[in-house]
């Protein structure tokens, strides 16, 4: 192993258990492009504010370039006996140019820099995840434009209730994603603070300037506590709690199709491209890219409940611990962008059963509501017309009759407000047409609101 960043006072080299259980560098070398343009930014000010040589400034610049150049190929070896990227970088740097690299810490700890490359890093993937929303929403929102016209029926406590658009429905699914997107982008206003410069905890007697540092790096505000630079990572939290309701969002979108996949329900089916087979059972076709979707939420969630738990009860400033913010950020990141490209390209291969789906809307207890509000607009109070409309129910629905193949006679029995025009809102079309609250599943609305979503994307 590289001598160590603080080896001098060190009487004795560290253990190989020590050295193997404190390094980071297998999961922080993803931060390596981070860490050099933050580099890269700091040793231009320690140049210009003259606290090192124009010229040992430069040789600093030039290494790192070089360095960065191979980490974007892909070039670039880790040193995975490194204690973190930190010094990975900056023992390649002091081998490519020499004792100038020596002054590139100056005014720097590495508390302020992980702050700093974490904050980078979120900066960037909030953008590539907000995109990845995007691109989830434009592929329902063209699904949801394909079943424009078809009714399905909608359900509570998974027992059949009312009719509803399809693509009402699909659309409800828009409106929590973007809340989702605007969550992510409100935690990155927050993450837009530049750390550098707070050092190891209590900032520095050297005359460095944290403002043209901020410029160099595109941030937006200064932190404004040193302390609380290097001890916080609030910002993690956010990013990881606006993760985890996503991910609650998409596991019931995966349940929905699960559920309208199946036989029972048979309104959808997927692509056999976008489905699995079973070892045993020939017949089988199963939806387990939406049940990974699904079940992906325990790890998310578990990933927020890892760094709440390390950040409990944590002293103020920089304390080891804080290491362990990365493997579950990085790891909810990068399975929510999974999910988010597999899930946009499985909603471009749904086909809508569409003959067995009108079969479903038949079943008249689906405008149980229709009749009961018919009643109340001819006059009847709320309670006395769902007694009606009850003894309805257990009188033909539950045996299995329908209430539109009653005679008018018989309507007049349980109402004599009850006229034969009754029989034609006993339709899936009337009943969605019927609604006209706004955010209702009335057609001429939904078209309206699938309008403005095309604009909007
Ligand atoms: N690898 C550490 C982290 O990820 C940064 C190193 C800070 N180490 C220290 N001894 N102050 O947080």
């Amino acid at each position: 192993m590289a001598k160590k960043l603080w080896g001098t006072r060190f009487s004795k080299i560290t253990h190989a258990l020590t050295d193997k259980f404190t390094s980071s560098i297998a999961f922080d070398q993803r931060l390596a492009k981070y860490d050099i343009l933050g580099s890269l930014a700091h040793a231009k000010m320690l140049g210009k504010q003259k606290i090192i040589p124009q010229k040992d400034a430069q040789a600093i610049i030039k290494g790192l370039n070089i360095i960065l150049k191979d980490v974007q190929s892909g070039k670039f070896e880790f040193d995975l006996d490194a204690e973190d990227i930190h010094s990975n970088i900056q023992e390649l740097l002091v081998k490519k140019i020499g004792d100038a690299a020596f002054k590139l810490h100056t005014a720097r700890s590495r508390n302020d820099q992980v702050a700093l490359d974490i904050r980078m890093y979120l900066k960037s993937e909030i953008n590539d995840l907000v995109e990845n929303i995007v691109g989830l929403q434009k592929s329902i929102l063209k699904f949801a434009k394909s079943s424009a016209q078809v009714i399905i029926p909608g359900y509570t406590h998974l027992q059949i209730a009312q009719a509803v658009l399809m693509s009402h429905h699909l659309l409800s699914y828009l409106e929590g994603l973007e809340r989702d997107k605007t969550r992510l982008k409100d935690a990155k206003k927050r993450i837009d603070a530049m750390p550098l410069g707070a050092c190891a905890f209590s900032g520095t007697s050297l005359p460095i300037d944290r403002e043209f540092v901020r410029k160099e790096l595109g941030f937006a505000t200064l932190t404004a506590n040193s302390i609380d630079s290097v001890s916080d990572r609030d910002f993690i939290l956010e990013v990881l709690a606006a993760l985890t309701i996503l991910s609650v969002h998409l596991s019931r979108i995966a349940e929905d199709l699960i559920l309208w996949s199946t036989n029972e329900f048979n309104f959808i089916d997927i692509d056999f491209s976008f489905c699995t087979g079973s070892s045993i059972m020939p017949h089988k076709k199963n939806p387990d890219i939406l049940e990974l979707i699904r079940g992906s939420v325990g790890k998310i969630h578990g990933d927020l409940s890892s760094v709440m738990i390390l950040m409990k009860g944590l002293p103020s400033s920089y304390n080891r611990d804080l290491q362990l913010d990365k493997p579950p950020l990085f790891d909810a990141v990068d399975t929510m962008k999974d999910i988010l490209e597999i899930f946009m390209a499985l909603f471009g291969n749904i086909v809508i059963e569409k003959e067995a789906i009108i079969s479903k809307v038949r079943d008249e207890s689906l405008f149980s509501v229709d009749i009961v509000e018919y009643l109340i607009k001819k006059g009847i109070s709320y309670r006395k017309a769902h007694d009606i409309v009850g003894r309805m129910v257990i009188d033909c629905l539950d045996k299995g009759k329908k209430i539109s193949s009653l005679s008018n006679e018989q309507l007049k029995k349980y109402s004599h407000k009850l006229t034969p025009d009754i029989r034609n809102i006993l339709n899936a079309q009337s009943s969605v047409t019927l609604k006209l609250s706004y955010g209702s599943t009335n057609p001429k609305l939904v078209a309206k609101q699938l309008d403005k979503w095309s604009r909007r994307l």
